[in-house]
């Protein structure tokens, strides 16, 4: 049976107690939430584990989530392929059932609902792909409409809401252009109208930005923030860009062969990322050194002769703490060259690595007493090496 004749059988038992009017009816089927009022949205995972079985055996995809996503926020869930990403985003909406535990949305066990309520929360969290899951007979408006004509919702009714969506998304001018004709990010921006359809509270992105290139990305990032401020929807995504995080996320879950190897606000897992798995994907956004600095880098002074040594100076987040090359200059008694390197800011915290090179026949205090207190210039502080 489809989702609507579901929803429409339910209502007419509900009617068939209470004596409902059509028009009562039929305000039932439509989803009246207002655009910009949300209310719900939060998730809890409750020792939540998953095991699939498989030709080769028991594949333990969740072992022992516990988690709580807060309600309007953007929650990031990264790890290494196979970690368990995508089977922990798809409880949410019990695309899969957990074999143990608990998934809790807006404090209801999503484990004890009947298939009308199911609808029902399905309709509340909306869902984006990395290959977009569009129809590619029917145009950009039918695309968008689907989810509200299984709804049962008046076509006048759809024709504003898909009109007010596509205005949302930026494709007030595709209507009746089908999917074949839209680069990559316009099909994605029609994924996202589509899963908004319905004013959903949460809404599910699985490498939503993935097929699309930076620039791209860069403006889905954008819609998708501006949706989470607008209309107040809890965010989660899961993503293989660091930098999609860095940008735009509250906190962010490391997950590891189906276990939290990490969990926080962003700034802090990204300023001191303590597990090896999320020091592995954090690893393209480090400046790292550059090719021919490595080559003349040494690890010892030479014996004689002009040289410069080379400090590495790593900034967390923590504290407030940023580079300042006039106090740094100051506690190092000496002039320094910013050889590589750069600070992101995220979430408001300053976060990077600054290669220094300063005269080496210059006496360097000792460096511990520069990562602490009042005098602290930067978090680590460490020699890399020496050029000649
Ligand atoms: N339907 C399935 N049947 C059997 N194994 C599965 C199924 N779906 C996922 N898995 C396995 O579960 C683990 C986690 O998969 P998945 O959640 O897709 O990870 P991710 O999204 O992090 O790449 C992997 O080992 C994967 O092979
Ligand atoms: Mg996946």
């Amino acid at each position: 049976m489809s989702s609507s004749a579901v929803l429409r059988r339910s209502l007419a038992q509900v009617s068939e107690v209470f004596s409902l009017s059509d028009a009562e009816q039929e305000s039932l089927a439509t989803p009246s939430v207002p655009l910009t009022q949300k209310s719900g949205g939060s998730v809890s995972f409750q020792s939540v584990a998953k095991v699939y079985a498989s030709s080769s055996g028991a594949v333990h995809a969740l072992d022992g989530i516990s988690l709580d996503i807060p309600a309007g926020s953007i929650f990031g869930i990264i790890g290494r392929s196979g970690a368990g990403k995508s089977s922990l985003l798809r409880t949410i909406n019990r695309l899969e059932k957990p074999t143990g535990g608990r998934v809790v949305v807006d404090g209801v066990d999503i484990g004890t609902l009947g298939e009308a309520d199911l609808v029902a929360l399905r309709r509340r969290i909306g869902m984006i792909f990395q290959h977009f899951n569009l129809l590619s007979a029917k145009t950009v408006f039918d695309n968008v409409a689907l989810p509200l004509k299984v709804a049962g919702v008046r076509p006048a009714e759809i024709k504003q809401r898909v009109t007010e969506l596509l205005a949302l998304v930026g494709l007030q001018d595709k209507h009746h252009v089908h999917p074949r004709r839209l680069s990559g990010g316009q099909k994605q921006r029609v994924g996202i109208a589509r899963a908004l359809a319905t004013r959903p509270e949460i809404l599910l992105c699985d490498e939503a930005t993935s097929a699309l290139d930076p620039e791209t990305t860069q403006s889905i990032l954008q819609l998708l923030r501006d949706i989470n401020r607008r209309l107040g929807i809890t965010v989660i995504l899961i993503t293989h860009e660091m930098s999609v995080i860095r940008e735009i996320a509250d906190q962010v879950l490391v997950l590891e062969q189906g276990r939290i190897a990490e969990l926080g606000e962003v700034w802090k897992v990204f300023g001191s990322p303590q597990h090896d798995a999320t020091k592995a994907l954090l690893a393209p956004l480090q400046h790292g050194l550059p090719d021919d600095l490595q080559q003349r880098l040494q690890s010892q002074p030479p014996a004689s002769g002009h040289y410069d040594v080379v400090l590495q100076l790593d900034y967390n987040g923590e504290d407030g703490l940023e580079p300042d090359f006039a106090r740094i200059a100051q506690a190092l008694n000496a002039q320094t060259r910013l050889v590589h390197g750069g600070v992101d800011r995220i979430q408001g915290h300053a976060h990077g690595r600054l290669l220094l090179a300063l005269d080496g026949a210059i006496a360097l205090p000792a460096l511990s007493n520069l990562t602490q207190g009042p005098q602290a210039i930067a978090h680590r502080i460490g020699v890399l090496g020496y050029v000649v």
